[in-house]
């Protein structure tokens, strides 16, 4: 393996719906693969030493799909938190979510609630998940925190002080930014995932459908990046 393990990879899991298509079946089928790839991702990831790790589950976008795919991806949610939250614990992983937790059912965010209770000194991996998510609207709420503040301030810090603190105010203050973003099933996009974070993250898109995905794909994403020469704006 390489020597360059990076340290956060944010994961757009995408083609569950091509995966299921492909073979006849409903997208939901393709759902239900897509959260094995999930689990085998996770336990790999903290195999190779990975320490954070972001996972893009649901979008804020993603409510306009037909009501009974929402309302499937909603239950395999529910789900997974039920039967992983245990063996997440034991793993030593933190999991943590990311998104608004208002647009989710109440019974899911006490299951979120009391996973990120339970993990929370958990340090063998940090799973972050994102649900109810979208970049731009992480900004403009960081934006809006920053001018509440202003406002109960009765005064505008200067424009250092601003940016210095602009960041606080996002979803992931104590989370380093990604390394890599990936994406599976061949998309070449980024959907409104992480947009603030990702600003020096190297992209890597894999044409395989997230169902598929295992921890071969994994290593081939980590080989890819130690490949890459990260300049960050300066000359070497
Ligand atoms: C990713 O697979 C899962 C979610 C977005 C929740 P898709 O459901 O987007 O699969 P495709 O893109 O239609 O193949
Ligand atoms: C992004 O995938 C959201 C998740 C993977 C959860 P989508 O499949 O929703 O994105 P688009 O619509 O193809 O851009
Ligand atoms: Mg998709």
């Amino acid at each position: 393996m390489s020597f360059v393990t990076p340290q956060h990879i944010a994961i757009i899991m995408d083609g569950n719906g091509r995966w299921a298509k492909a073979r006849g079946l409903p997208r939901t089928a393709g759902h239900r693969q897509g959260i094995e790839a999930t689990k085998r991702v996770v336990r790999a990831s903290r195999d190779m030493g990975i320490s954070y790790l972001t996972l893009f589950g649901f979008s804020a976008e993603n409510w306009s799909r037909p009501k009974d795919e929402v309302q499937e991806l909603m239950g395999l949610l529910r789900m997974y938190l039920q039967m992983e939250t245990k063996t997440l614990h034991q793993d030593g992983v933190r999991l943590r979510m990311i998104g608004d937790r208002d647009g989710l059912d109440r019974d899911i965010v006490t299951l979120i609630e009391k996973a990120e209770a339970l993990t929370r000194d958990n340090t063998a991996l940090h799973l972050t998940i994102a649900l109810n998510y979208g970049g731009r609207q992480e900004i403009t709420q960081a934006a809006y925190a920053m001018a509440q503040d202003c406002v109960a301030a009765g005064q505008m810090p200067d424009k250092a002080a601003f940016a210095a603190a602009f960041p606080a105010k996002l979803l992931t203050p104590d989370l380093p930014e990604p390394d890599i973003l990936v994406r599976s099933s061949g998309e070449q996009r980024i959907s409104n995932f992480l947009l603030w974070q990702c600003a020096y993250a190297e992209f890597v898109f894999s044409p395989v459908l997230w169902p598929d995905f295992d921890r071969d794909h994994l290593a081939a994403v980590i080989g890819e990046f130690a490949k890459r020469d990260r300049r960050f704006g300066a000359v070497k």
